[in-house]
């Protein structure tokens, strides 16, 4: 097994389910002792558990990455049990598609607060501890809707557009001190999440206009984690990688 992530320290916030535990899991069985952040104790416990039993180090962390208390308190926890934290995944959003008049303050607010504050509270939380360490890695969750248009999507794209600028100046900010800022942009990705909201033929359809003619695992966005936050990616900052079967650009 190789260890690309030995002696890191990894924050990542919705690591209980889909893609975040996917990327806990992979960073966990590449040496890095992983916080597990989320919202619900349960799946956090899981996720942790499952992690120590195969022999790696994680611990479960249950706070709401909107909260900027929760995360500053989620990053001084994972110091005290395994050192300065030297890797950040913001993961964590919440998400409600529809016509833009359909929504109402309060999604919009939730939305804003947990997708794109919540990258914001995570970078404060854990830049002082990289610094301390001597460098981080920090990778984005946005989504190919920051580059493209999205119908019943506006505040999402939005959202992540958002997210992936703050990844271009995060790079620009903090790579002085050896820290690098990078996101994926995942495809259509089989989820827990997702897979409650999008129907067969949803899925279907999706597949159909991938290029590579699949839809994407949470495997798929954890491989491209893992290479962001390791050394191979040790001159790679600020851009968005497409983990998306080529559907992005792809006119058809
Ligand atoms: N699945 C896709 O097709 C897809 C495509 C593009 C982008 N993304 C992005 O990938 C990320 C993960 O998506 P997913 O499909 O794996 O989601 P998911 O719903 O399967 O899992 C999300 C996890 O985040 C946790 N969570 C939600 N709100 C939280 C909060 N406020 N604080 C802490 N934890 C919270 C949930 O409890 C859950 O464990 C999101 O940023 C999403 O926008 C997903």
């Amino acid at each position: 097994m190789s260890e690309r992530l030995r002696g890191k320290v990894a924050l990542v916030t919705g690591g209980g389910m889909g893609i975040g535990r996917a990327i806990c899991e992979a960073y966990a069985r590449e040496g890095a002792a992983v916080g597990v952040f989320d919202l619900k104790t349960e799946i956090a416990d899981d996720v942790a558990r499952t992690i120590c039993d195969a022999g790696g180090r994680a611990m479960p962390i249950v706070g709401n990455a909107a909260k900027r208390t929760d995360i500053f308190a989620a990053a001084d926890a994972l110091k005290a049990e395994f050192g300065p934290v030297t890797l950040l995944v913001n993961n964590a959003m919440y998400n409600r598609y529809g016509p833009l008049e359909a929504q109402d303050e309060k999604t919009i607010g939730l939305m804003i607060d947990v997708g794109f504050k919540g990258v914001i509270w995570g970078y404060q939380a854990v830049i002082p501890q990289m610094r301390e360490a001597g460098g981080g890695a920090i990778v984005n969750i946005a989504s190919p809707s920051a580059v493209i248009a999205m119908k019943d999507g506006i505040m999402y794209s939005a959202i992540k557009a958002a997210v992936a600028a703050a990844t271009r100046s995060g790079a620009a900010e903090f790579g002085p001190d050896n820290i690098r800022v990078t996101a994926i942009a995942p495809g259509p990705t089989q989820t827990d999440g997702a897979m409650r909201v999008v129907t067969e033929d949803g899925w279907e359809r999706r597949r159909e206009r991938i290029p590579i003619r699949r839809l994407g695992k949470p495997s798929d966005m954890a491989d491209a984690a893992v290479f962001l936050a390791s050394e191979e990616a040790s001159f790679i900052t600020g851009d968005m990688l497409f983990v998306d079967g080529g559907i992005t650009y792809a006119f058809s």
